[in-house]
């Protein structure tokens, strides 16, 4: 196996693997592992596997997940559908910067993500990291995030295009999860900037040491939060990925956010991605 670092942020390219192999031979399984871990994500092209496949090499990092409101292939569990045709028109989108269901109390660890069908151009996908987007961060502000928590919810994104009742049944089924904004990397131990567009406000920002009055709380905590959600547009701290059919991207979930840009209607587009469930955020 081949290892091409894409950017000097993260990224980068395996050739000469067939990630159908990594099924069952542990040694390469552990190669894509721990390239995985250093690189955070992982593309590879021309992968020519079924999804029984695509869903049996997930699962060798845990077990797999399912979304409420992507259907999943109905004789592959755990494997989603994120298709955009014109049979299917955007009804929700997923350009904007985020880490995959940060609104769980346990979010994904990672994906595994392949290529049905793409566009002529347009359609890529881009990642950035999360790691690197803390370090850069002045030190006056890794100071005064020191401790907080937010709030990450799933009605304010995906639940925002739904009536009032269904809205309201989401939320009950899947209430706001709270992380903290500053998370360990549970294989690593590096510190992650963990805010997206799912985080809706800090849950502990209003003390007597940050707000005097009242007044100021509101101001502070909103500006705070969007410069950190901000983060992850920094172009330095990004790879960018140009699709082909069987084209494979794996993610660490944990320390990158992306970004499908959505250039391309009416063309189709289809991905089929396996969620790898994670652990609780410290
Ligand atoms: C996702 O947001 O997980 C899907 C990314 C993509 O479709 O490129």
């Amino acid at each position: 196996m081949q290892i091409e670092q894409l950017t000097y942020a993260l990224g980068a390219e395996l050739t000469g693997v067939n990630l159908a192999d990594a099924i069952h031979d542990e040694g390469l399984f552990a190669e894509v592992r721990a390239a995985l871990l250093k690189h955070r994500v992982l593309f590879l092209r021309d992968q020519e596997i079924s999804r029984a496949e695509h869903v049996a090499f997930a699962r060798r990092f845990g077990d797999l997940e399912d979304h409420p409101v992507a259907s999943s292939d109905p004789d592959n569990p755990g494997l989603v559908r994120i298709y955009r045709t014109p049979e299917q028109p955007n009804d929700r989108y997923e350009n904007a910067w985020h880490s995959d269901a940060t609104w769980r109390e346990a979010p994904p660890f990672g994906a595994v993500l392949r290529c049905v069908e793409c566009p002529p151009v347009g359609g890529d996908t881009m990642w950035a990291n999360m790691v690197l987007a803390y370090e850069k961060l002045p030190q006056h502000v890794k100071d005064e995030i020191a401790g907080l928590r937010a709030c990450h919810s799933i009605e304010a994104v995906f639940g925002a295009v739904m009536p009032i009742e269904k809205r309201l049944a989401l939320k009950a089924q899947y209430p706001d999860a709270e992380h903290p904004v500053v998370r360990t990397h549970p294989e690593t131990g590096e510190k992650v900037l963990y805010a997206n567009v799912f985080t809706t406000h800090f849950t502990n920002y209003h003390t007597p040491e940050r707000v005097r009055y009242g007044q100021d709380a509101n101001p502070g905590a909103s500006d705070l939060l969007r410069y950190l959600i901000s983060q992850a547009y920094i172009p330095e701290y990004q790879v960018r990925w140009r699709w082909q059919k069987n084209s494979i991207a794996i993610w660490d979930n944990t320390s990158t956010q992306h970004y499908a840009v959505m250039d391309y209607p009416p063309c189709h587009r289809k991905m089929e991605r396996a969620g790898i469930i994670g652990g609780k955020p410290y």
